[in-house]
């Protein structure tokens, strides 16, 4: 891998996780290995479908939009790879049954999961209470969605020997307790993140290690729009290397290393920080996107019913 100038390295170190830059330890961590990649269509997930591809793993990739997931893995082939493409919803849970019986009636079992789907959503709450339909999406793709793919898969892992299990969480949980308008989206990845951490107590006699990144801001479609998308961030490629720090290490947390001292301040002075980030709250807009999804809601003045989610 032909790697960045040392000022962009110095920027990528502040602001996220660890990267693994040596391909020898990602072949030697994968090759031969089934690694299910969810949200393996966009972004980071089909960046790390393609590279853990190139170093020898079967990828089971996994996400909602089939033709996409198909044109990743017909990249994966043409090079040389395998993948097989799974098109699933994590929302709709009985979808998710099925689809991991089917997974392992073909692979036996997988080696390594990796849990990187997820939707986003920034909207203040009471822009919410006519988009009903957006909490459920939400907690299926962050939260129950990942936790039923895990038990379906988990016991399969054990009578295997053990294996690895990677969470994609959000530094922003790391940093912050809360954070308004970001309430669906850190209360569901908190959810899981909490969940599989404690998962992951109980199954590391034997042999499955779990996770948890708390990834920076990836230059992705998640964040193409609005403020954050003008901050510094990873490519997807990048962002993949540090997915692929966490299948070399394996170590339990992986958290951009410059940003310790937000999450100091975050975790004591929450009081104060909490204040300020209201204040803030008070006097900054709603996103457009966000905006345009209240008023079609409105408009169409369906209770409950939401309509699309504005990611
Ligand atoms: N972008 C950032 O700055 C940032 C920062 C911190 C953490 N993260 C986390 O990083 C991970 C990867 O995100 P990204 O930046 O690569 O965003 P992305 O390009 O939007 O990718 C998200 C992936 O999740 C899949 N997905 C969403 N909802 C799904 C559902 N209900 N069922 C199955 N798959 C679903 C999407 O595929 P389909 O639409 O085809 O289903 C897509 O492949 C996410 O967990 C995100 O929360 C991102």
């Amino acid at each position: 891998m032909s790697r960045e100038p040392w000022s962009e390295r110095l920027t990528l170190r502040m602001i996220g996780p660890a990267m693994e830059h040596d391909d020898t330890r990602i072949q030697a961590a994968v090759g031969g290995k089934t690694v299910l990649i969810t949200g393996a269509s966009f972004g980071q997930g089909e960046a790390t479908a393609e590279l853990l591809a190139r170093s020898g793993a079967t990828v089971l990739l996994v996400a909602r939009t089939s033709d996409k997931l198909d044109e990743v893995a017909a990249g994966i082939t043409a090079t040389g790879g395998i993948a097989h493409t799974y098109a699933l919803d994590l929302a709709d849970l009985p979808a998710v049954e099925i689809v991991a019986a089917e997974i392992l009636r073909t692979h036996g079992s997988v080696d390594v999961l990796i849990h990187n789907a997820g939707k986003s959503l920034r909207r203040s709450i009471y822009r919410s209470a006519q988009r009903v339909r957006d909490m459920e999406s939400m907690v299926g793709a962050n939260f129950t969605g990942p936790m039923r793919l895990t038990l379906a898969l988990l016991p399969a892992m054990r009578a295997n020997g053990g294996g690895q299990i990677v969470n994609v969480a959000t530094a922003g949980l790391w940093m912050a307790p809360a954070a308004p308008r970001w309430s669906f989206y850190l209360g569901c990845k908190a959810g899981f993140d909490t969940w599989i951490r404690s998962v992951g107590l109980e199954i590391r006699d034997d042999g499955i290690t779990v996770t948890s990144v708390y990834a920076g801001h990836i230059k992705s479609r998640m964040v193409a729009t609005g403020w954050v998308s003008r901050t510094p961030g990873h490519t997807p490629a990048q962002a993949s290397r540090i997915l692929a720090y966490a299948l070399t290490h394996r170590p339990r947390v992986m958290a951009p290393r410059g940003m310790a001292v937000l999450r100091v301040a975050g975790v004591c002075l929450e009081g104060p920080v909490g204040r300020v980030l209201s204040w803030v709250h008070g006097r900054t807009d709603e996103t457009p996107a966000s905006e345009a999804a209240f008023s079609r809601a409105v408009a169409v003045s369906a209770p409950g019913d939401s309509g699309a989610c504005d990611a």
